[in-house]
């Protein structure tokens, strides 16, 4: 039924073939570990909450751009949460600035906002969140899975950076971004970066975004930076997204979402801007997840799995040197639901991703069913 639609050119949806082993997890006695989804569970900052609730009488469209305070609290959240030293006079004006419905559907139709199509490649890391590939189906461009140390091939216009990653944790530090930033240039690549979890680094690591003048030189031309407000601020549920970077390709965006109608609510827009300007949150956010991070961990590794990366973010890449289903297949059986790392590439074929998403008592009782 569905032969003539878009749908032929994308996979089935990877989280269905999981079913079998949730339902050996879910029969646990105590109940399920759910660590399969980065969905956070933890409650929305009460500020944020005030804010969309104040904004409850709405009747009229809102702006496509969003407003001029969501637009000025982007660049000033980024500019103090990421010591990025952005203003509009160093190469980021909050013009520049574009609010997206989440990130997730700003990465599945950029290759097409862009204008790519079958002579195009879209680059993309080896172990990536699946919907870089999506975006690049859904154009009907090429495609290149990369290594982070890999070079970009010839005809690669659209490159994707994930750095915190999901799923390894694995951060790219300035002097790989900066490398990465040269080479797509001298290609005439668009550098997206996907930095989701930039505010999340673990313990003592130091996370960059591209749009760090470290990184660009004062030039952010072919630069986006792609930021979501789901995990930092506990908003999954409002779809809160933002593309930030060049002028002259986020006008273009602008453009094509006004004549889409790909609008952010505006309750949603004020909840947004009042998340951007606190940074209390994020912090208390950050502390709960190195927290799991820590009881978690140190149990993987003791029930004999190899932890990989994992030094930032909302997940644990790890291996038990088995097929990825395999160890999916035993931790449901213990009442604990991952992600085979196959969803994320070949690569992943023997790897699992444990989320840090979970209760503080789910992540305990993870830890005490490993330890059995
Ligand atoms: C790497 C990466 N990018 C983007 C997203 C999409 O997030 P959202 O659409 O909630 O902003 C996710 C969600 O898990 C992700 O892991």
């Amino acid at each position: 039924m569905s032969s003539g639609t878009r749908r032929r050119v994308l996979p089935d949806f990877p989280w269905d073939s999981l079913a079998g082993a949730a339902a050996v997890a879910r029969s646990h006695h105590d109940g399920v570990v759910d660590l399969s989804v980065g969905t956070p569970v933890d409650p929305v900052p009460d500020a944020v909450g005030e804010a969309l609730r104040a904004a409850w009488d709405s009747p009229g469209y809102p702006q496509t751009w969003g407003t001029p305070a969501l637009r000025e609290a982007a660049v000033g959240a980024l500019s103090r949460r990421h010591a990025a030293g952005l203003s509009a006079t160093e190469g980021l004006d909050p013009d520049a600035v574009l609010p997206t419905i989440g990130s997730k559907e700003l990465v599945a139709w950029l290759p097409t906002l862009l204008g790519l199509g079958p002579d195009d490649v879209v680059a993309f890391p080896h172990l990536a969140y699946p919907t870089y590939e999506v975006g690049a189906r859904l154009a009907g461009t090429r495609t290149a899975v990369v290594a982070d140390d890999e070079p970009l091939p010839e005809g690669t216009r659209l490159v994707w950076l994930n750095s915190p990653s999901n799923p390894t944790g694995r951060v790219l530090d300035a002097g790989r971004l900066t490398d990465r930033v040269a080479e797509a240039r001298a290609l005439g690549a668009v550098v997206a970066s996907d930095e989701c979890y930039l505010a999340l680094p673990g313990p003592g690591v130091v996370t960059t975004s591209v749009l760090d003048p470290a990184v660009h030189g004062g030039d952010v031309s072919g630069l986006l930076a792609v930021h979501s407000l789901s995990k930092t601020s506990n908003l999954a549920g409002y779809r809160a997204g933002l593309v930030l970077g060049d002028p002259a390709l986020v006008a273009d965006l602008l453009q094509i979402r006004k004549h889409a109608g790909m609008i952010v609510p505006r309750p949603v827009q004020e909840a947004m801007t009042a998340a951007l300007r606190d940074d209390e949150h994020v912090a208390a956010t950050r502390a709960r997840y190195d927290a799991r991070r820590a009881v978690l961990r140190p149990a993987l590794e003791a029930a004999g799995l190899r932890v990989e990366h994992s030094e930032a973010g909302l997940y644990l890449w790890a291996t038990a040197g088995e097929p990825c289903r395999a160890t999916v297949d035993r931790l449901a059986a213990r009442g604990i639901l991952v992600a085979p790392g196959e969803f994320y590439g070949p690569a992943g074929a023997s790897h699992v991703r444990v989320a840090l998403t979970a209760s503080d008592e789910r992540i305990a009782a993870a830890a005490a069913r490993l330890g059995e």
